[in-house]
C-alpha cells in the first residue's frame, strides 16, 4: 500500500470525519491549506483551495506516483482523478468528463492544465510521432485560447472569459488521437473590449506590451497602454504581475500559433484585427450642426489600412446606417451616441469573430482525422469542461447573468447525478436508505431558462417588444411576471430594501448567493446590434482571413434576413446541450474553492470558505457519500471483471442467479460486510473494498495471462512439432523413395549380369542419391570382386601363380617399363622350350639343379652377362624356388655359380629395350646380366622376372619390402625363400581380359589379390551387401529396401 499522510494534515478524505458538521468540515479544510494540502477528496470528489504559490506537486516524479495507481493509494491530487477518469475509460471503454468547477480565480483552468499535462505525460508510451504531434497541439492551443480568450479582472489576473470544454478522444489503446474544443464565449457581451473597469483583453495587451517594436510600428500601435481606451482602465492601466514576461508571452502565443498551424497571413492578420479594434477604442464623435462626424479621422485611416477596406467605407459604416425601406435604400445618419454604441458593438464582434475562428481553426488541427471505428475500434473520450466561475461583481450586468446561469446548471448536474439519481436509485434497487436533504438548485434553473415564465423568456420578449424597447420594460416585465417567485425581487417587490434600486435592479437568489443585478444593457447586449453595414464592410475587405470571418456580411442591403436568434437564446440552447453532453458521461469533479480575495497563499478567509462550502453543497456530499455506497455495478459486469477472484464463479458459475454468483465471490472473498445487493446492482461501500477486488483482480489477470501464453505456448510448440514431424516423414518417405528407386534401378540394370557375355561391365552405373555415395562404393566394390571372381574362378592352380606375379608386377613396375609382357603367357622356364627349340640339351644343368631338391623353376632365360670389366659373355640364369644360377650354355648348360634366393637382396632393372637386370647380392657381387634370346625377338621378359620373384616372396609370407627408385629403376627384395617351381603354364584368355583390366585400373591389385585368396565367393550375397552397409554405415537403408 502507499504511503498515507499521517493525522496532522487533517483528514484526506471528508467523509472520514468524526462528525458531519460544517464546523469540522471547515476545520479540516483549513487544517489542511495551512498545511499545504491543498486537496482532499469527498469520495471520488477533489476538493481544490487555491494555493495562491507555486506547488512542488506536479513535476514528473509526481506524476509517476500517480499512474495507474488506484484513488486511495496516495494522498489526494488532481493527477489521482485524472488516472480515475483515465482507468474508467479504458477499463470499462466509457467516455468520462472531468468537471471543474469553483467561482472566478478559485483555479479552475490552472487544475485544468495540470489534468491535460498529466494525460498527456502518461499515454503514449511507446511515443508514437502522431500522437505526440496530437497531445502537442492540445498543450498548445491552451496556450493560444488563453491568450485570446482570457483577461485581466479584478478577481483574476487571468480570468477566462469563455467557458472552455475539451473533448480528448482515445484510440482503444488509451493514446490520445484529437480532440475538439466548445467554447462558451458569451454571445455580443465579451467584456474584453468594454470600459467597464473590471478586465480587459490579455490578447489585447500581450500585443501592445509585447509585441516587437516592428510589427508594432506596422500596425500603428505604440508601446503604452494607457494610450488605448479599451486597455485603459479608469485612467490607469492595471499593471499585470511583474513576473510574468510580456515579451516572452507574446513570444510564447505566436509561437504556439505557427506549431498549430495558422500561416503567417492569418497570424498577420490577427494582429491587425487587434490593433484595429485598439484604434477603434479611441475614435472620437463629435457633432458640427446636424451632422455628426468623427474627431480624430486619422485613425480611421489607420484602421481601413489594417482592415483592408477603404478608408471611406469605414467612415461611412461608423456614421451611418442603411436602412431599407421597402424598395428604396437610404443611409441614416448616427447620433454622436448611436456611433459610439456602433463603435463598441463593432470592436467587440471583431473579437468574438475572431476568437471563434481561432477556436475552428485549432478544431481543424485537433480533430481525430482517418478514424474508423470498424477498423480502430470505439474511441472514447475525456471531456474537461473549464468554465468560468460564479461571479459577483460590484455592478452585476447581463454577463454575470449569464456566467451564475451556466453554474447554476452545472450545480444542478452535480445535484442530479451525485445527490438526486443516487438517493433515487437506492430507492429503485431496495436498499435501505434514509434520505438526506440538500438544496436542489432546479428552481433558480427553472427561474432563468423556464419558456414564457423564465427571466430569459421575458428578456426575450422585450426585445421583441413592437413599442418601446427598453431596459426598464424589461424590468417591469419581470417584476410582472416573477413577483411570487421566491428567489426572485426588486426593489419594487420590495420596497424596504434599500441595497435595490427602483427601476434599475433585481435581485436572484443563487444556489451561491444572492446577487443583485443592473438591467442597463440587458436589452442591448441580448440583441444583435451589430449594424449589418459594419458585416458588409468586413466581408467587403481584401484580406481574405478576415472575410472568412464574416459570411453574412454576402447578403445585398435589400434581402431580409430572419430575426438572430439572441444572445440569452443562444446561451441557453449552448448551456443545455453542454449539460446533455456532460451527463450521458461518467464524471468526476474538483471542486475548487478560494481562499481569499487578495490572492494570498497565507489567508483562509473562514466566511468566504464556508459561503463557498456551503453553495457547493459539499456537505451533503459528504452526507450521502457517507451513507451511501461509493460504487455500484449490475451484477453481470461485476461477474464479468471480477469472477477470476474466486474458484465458484470462474471461468463460469452454475448458480442460479447472477446475484448469487456475486453473493458468492464476495463471501469467498470475506468483503460481504461492506456491500449491499439491489435488484440489479450490488453496491460496494467503501472505496476500499472495490480498490481490494481490483488488487485480487489484478493478481489473477497475471495468472490468466500466465495460463493463456502457457497454452498458447503449448498449442506453438505442438503445431511446430507436428509441421517438423510431417516435414520429416515426407523426407523420410522421399529419401525411402529416392533410395528405393536406386537400388531398384542397380537390381534392374544388374540383374542379369551373371548371363551377360561382359558380365556387366557395360552396364552403366546409375548416380547415386548423395546418402547413397559410399554404399554406391561398397557395390561397385562387391561387383568388381564378384566380377573379378567370375574371371579366376575356373583357373588352374598356374594360372593363379601367373597372374598372381603379373599382379606384383603391375604393383612394383606400373609405369616404370613401357612393355611388361603382361600380355602374353608367361612361361617361366623358358630355357626348356630354348633348347627344345635349339635341340640342345638341358639335362646336364637341370640334373645339377636338381640335386638342390627344388620345388619350382621360377624363371630361366639366356643372356649376356657383362662382368665388371665390361666383357660381356653368353651364359644363361636358372631361378627355382631355391637358388639363382648362371649357366653357361656352352658347356649344356652346366651351373657356374649359384646364389641362394635368400642372399639376392634386391633387382634393379633398366627401363630400356637392353633388358639389363642386375641381382644384388648380400655380398655385393651383383650379377649383371641382359635378357636374350627370347622368341619371338626382344620379347620382354623383364616384367616376368620381377613379377615372379616378388610373387614367390609374398606367397612364401616372407616380409617383403619393396622399394623402388625412380632414378635407379631399382626393385629391391629384401628376403628371399627357396622354393621349387614347375613350368609356366599357358595364359587362358579370361587372365588376358584380367590382366588388361589391372592395367586399365578396372581393379585394384589387392581387390584381385582378395578375389584369388579366397576359395569360392558367391557373387553378391545378402550378408555381403548387409555387411558392406553396416560399414558404410547404411544398415538403416539396407533394412528398407529389403
Ligand atoms: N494549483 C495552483 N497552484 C498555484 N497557483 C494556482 C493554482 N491554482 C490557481 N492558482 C493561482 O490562481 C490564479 C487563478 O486561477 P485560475 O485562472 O485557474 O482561476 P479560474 O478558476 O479559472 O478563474 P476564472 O473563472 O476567472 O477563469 C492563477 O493565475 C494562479 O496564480
Ligand atoms: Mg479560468
Amino acid at each position: 500500500m502507499a504511503e498515507h499522510e499521517s493525522l496532522e494534515f487533517g483528514k484526506a478524505d471528508f467523509v472520514l470525519l468524526d462528525n458531519v458538521s460544517l464546523e469540522e468540515f471547515m476545520a479540516n479544510l483549513k487544517l489542511r491549506f495551512e498545511k499545504g494540502r491543498i486537496y482532499t477528496y469527498i469520495g471520488e470528489v477533489v476538493v481544490s483551495v487555491n494555493p495562491y504559490r507555486a506547488m512542488n506537486i506536479y513535476g514528473r516524479d509526481t506524476i509517476e506516483q500517480y499512474k495507474g495507481r488506484e484513488l486511495y493509494e496516495r494522498p489526494p491530487h488532481l493527477f489521482a482523478i485524472a488516472d480515475a477518469a483515465y482507468k474508467a475509460m479504458k477499463r470499462r471503454n466509457k467516455d468520462t468528463c472531468i468537471v471543474i468547477s469553483g467561482e472566478s480565480g478559485a483555479g479552475k483552468t490552472e487544475a485544468s492544465k495540470y489534468i491535460m499535462q498529466y494525460i498527456a505525460a502518461i499515454t503514449n508510451p511507446g511515443q508514437r510521432a502522431e500522437v505526440e504531434r496530437v497531445k502537442n497541439m492540445l498543450l498548445k492551443s491552451n496556450c493560444v485560447l488563453e491568450a485570446f480568450g482570457n483577461a485581466k479582472t479584478n478577481r483574476n489576473d487571468n480570468s477566462s472569459r469563455f467557458g472552455k470544454y475539451m473533448d480528448i478522444n482515445f484510440d482503444f489503446k488509451g493514446d490520445p488521437i484529437g480532440g475538439h474544443i466548445n467554447n462558451y464565449l458569451l454571445e455580443k457581451s465579451l467584456r474584453c473590449v468594454t470600459k467597464t473597469p473590471h478586465c480587459y483583453s490579455l490578447g489585447c495587451l500581450q500585443l501592445v506590451k509585447g509585441g516587437p517594436d516592428s510589427l508594432l510600428r506596422s500596425l500603428h500601435v505604440s508601446k503604452d497602454p494607457t494610450a488605448y481606451n479599451y486597455i485603459r482602465v479608469g485612467g490607469q492601466v492595471k499593471v499585470r504581475l511583474s513576473s510574468i514576461n510580456d515579451t516572452a508571452d507574446f513570444k510564447a502565443v505566436a509561437d504556439a500559433m505557427k506549431v498549430i498551424g495558422f500561416t503567417a497571413e492569418e497570424i498577420q492578420t490577427v494582429y491587425k484585427i487587434l490593433a484595429s479594434i485598439l484604434h477603434l477604442g479611441n475614435l472620437r464623435f463629435g457633432v458640427d450642426g446636424d451632422t455628426t462626424l468623427i474627431e480624430n479621422p486619422k485613425v480611421v485611416e489607420l484602421i481601413g489600412g489594417l482592415l483592408a477596406t477603404k478608408e471611406e467605407s469605414v467612415e461611412k459604416a461608423l456614421l451611418y446606417r442603411t436602412v431599407a425601406t421597402g424598395r428604396d435604400v437610404i443611409d441614416k445618419q448616427h447620433t454622436a451616441q448611436e456611433a459610439g454604441y456602433g463603435r463598441d458593438a463593432l470592436a467587440k464582434a471583431m473579437y468574438e469573430r475572431m476568437f471563434c475562428w481561432i477556436v475552428g481553426r485549432i478544431n481543424d488541427v485537433i480533430e481525430v482525422k482517418n478514424y474508423d471505428a470498424k477498423v480502430h475500434g470505439k474511441n472514447t473520450v475525456i471531456g474537461v469542461l473549464d468554465i468560468y466561475g460564479f461571479e459577483i461583481f460590484q455592478n452585476n450586468s447581463f454577463e454575470q447573468f449569464c456566467i451564475n446561469y451556466c453554474n447554476e446548471k452545472l450545480q444542478q448536474l452535480f445535484i442530479q447525478l451525485v445527490l438526486t439519481q443516487e438517493q433515487e436509485e437506492y430507492q429503485r434497487e431496495g436498499i435501505p436508505w434514509k434520505h438526506i436533504d440538500y438544496f436542489n438548485n432546479q428552481v433558480i434553473v427553472d427561474l432563468v431558462e423556464l419558456q414564457h415564465k423564465g427571466i430569459f423568456s421575458v428578456l426575450d420578449e422585450a426585445c421583441m417588444n413592437v413599442g418601446k424597447v427598453t431596459d426598464e420594460v424589461f424590468l417591469q416585465g419581470l417584476n410582472s411576471k416573477l413577483a411570487k417567485h421566491a428567489h426572485y425581487t426588486s426593489r419594487k417587490l420590495s420596497p424596504t430594501d434599500k441595497s435595490l434600486e427602483f427601476d434599475r435592479d433585481f435581485r436572484v437568489r443563487h444556489y451561491a448567493g444572492d446577487v443583485v443585478y443592473s438591467v442597463v444593457g440587458f436589452i442591448d447586449k441580448n440583441k444583435d446590434t451589430l449594424f449589418q453595414d459594419f458585416k458588409r464592410l468586413l466581408y467587403n475587405s481584401s484580406n481574405p482571413v478576415l472575410k472568412v470571418m464574416w459570411p453574412e456580411g454576402k447578403l445585398s442591403i435589400t434581402e431580409v434576413t430572419k430575426r438572430p436568434l439572441t444572445a440569452a437564446t443562444l446561451f441557453k440552447n449552448s448551456m443545455i446541450a453542454l449539460v446533455e453532453n456532460l451527463a450521458c458521461k461518467e464524471p468526476y469533479y474538483v471542486r475548487c474553492i478560494k481562499p481569499n480575495e487578495v490572492k494570498s497563499p497565507l489567508l483562509f478567509e473562514q466566511e468566504r470558505c464556508r459561503h463557498q462550502v456551503e453553495y457547493l453543497g459539499l456537505l451533503e456530499n459528504v452526507r450521502v457519500r457517507r451513507a451511501g455506497f461509493a460504487n455500484r455495478q449490475e451484477y453481470p459486469r461485476f461477474l464479468q471483471r471480477y469472477k477470476m477472484i474466486s474458484e465458484f464463479t470462474w471461468p463460469n458459475h452454475d448458480l442460479r442467479s447472477d446475484r448469487e454468483a456475486v453473493k458468492m465471490l464476495l463471501q469467498s472473498c470475506g468483503l460481504e460486510h461492506d456491500v449491499a445487493y439491489g435488484k440489479t446492482k450490488v453496491f460496494i461501500r467503501t472505496p476500499r473494498t472495490l480498490f481490494s477486488l481490483e488488487e485480487q483482480r489484478a493478481e489473477m489477470v497475471g495468472r490468466i495471462v500466465l495460463f493463456l501464453q502457457k497454452v498458447w505456448r503449448g498449442t506453438i510448440a505442438r503445431m511446430r512439432y507436428r509441421r517438423m514431424r510431417a516435414a520429416l516423414v515426407i523426407l523420410r518417405a522421399y529419401r525411402r523413395f529416392k533410395v528405393k528407386s536406386y537400388v531398384r534401378d542397380v537390381n534392374r540394370r544388374f540383374k542379369s549380369v551373371r548371363s551377360m557375355k561382359d558380365r556387366g561391365r557395360s552396364i552403366k552405373w546409375p548416380t547415386p542419391p548423395k546418402v547413397l555415395r559410399r554404399f554406391e562404393e561398397a557395390l561397385r566394390s562387391i561387383y568388381s570382386r564378384w566380377w573379378a571372381w567370375t574371371l579366376i574362378k575356373d583357373l588352374t592352380p598356374e594360372e593363379k601363380l601367373q597372374i598372381k606375379a603379373k599382379v606384383a608386377t603391375l604393383e612394383a613396375l606400373k609405369g616404370q617399363r613401357p612393355d611388361l609382357g603382361l600380355q602374353r603367357s608367361w612361361e617361366g622356364n623358358y630355357l626348356v622350350s630354348w633348347t627344345r627349340y635349339q635341340g640342345s640339351g638341358l639335362l646336364e644343368g637341370l640334373e645339377v639343379v636338381r640335386k638342390d631338391k627344388f620345388m619350382r623353376v621360377l624363371f630361366s632365360c639366356n643372356v649376356r652377362k657383362i662382368n665388371r670389366f665390361h666383357k660381356a659373355e653368353d651364359r644363361a640364369i636358372f631361378i627355382t624356388d631355391r637358388h639363382l644360377y648362371k649357366m653357361d650354355p656352352v658347356k649344356q648348360y652346366k651351373p657356374m655359380k649359384n646364389i641362394p634366393l635368400y642372399n639376392v637382396t634386391g633387382v634393379s632393372v633398366s627401363p630400356g629395350k637392353d633388358q639389363l637386370v642386375v641381382f644384388h647380392t648380400k655380398d655385393s657381387r651383383d650379377l649383371v646380366v641382359c635378357l636374350q634370346g627370347m622368341t619371338p625377338p626382344g620379347d620382354s621378359r623383364i616384367g616376368e622376372l620381377v613379377g615372379t620373384l616378388l610373387s614367390h616372396f609374398k606367397r612364401s609370407r616372407t616380409t617383403t619390402c619393396t622399394t623402388t627408385s625412380t632414378e635407379q629403376r631399382k626393385l629391391s627384395l629384401t628376403r628371399i625363400e627357396r622354393g621349387v617351381g614347375g613350368p609356366g603354364a599357358q595364359l587362358s584368355k579370361r587372365t588376358n581380359t584380367l590382366v588388361s583390366s589391372l592395367r586399365n585400373r578396372c581393379l585394384t591389385g589387392p581387390q584381385l589379390a582378395a578375389s584369388l585368396n579366397s576359395t569360392h565367393k558367391p557373387p553378391v550375397s545378402t550378408s555381403t551387401v548387409k555387411r558392406q552397409l553396416r560399414d558404410a554405415g547404411l544398415l538403416f537403408f539396407f533394412l528398407m529396401i529389403t
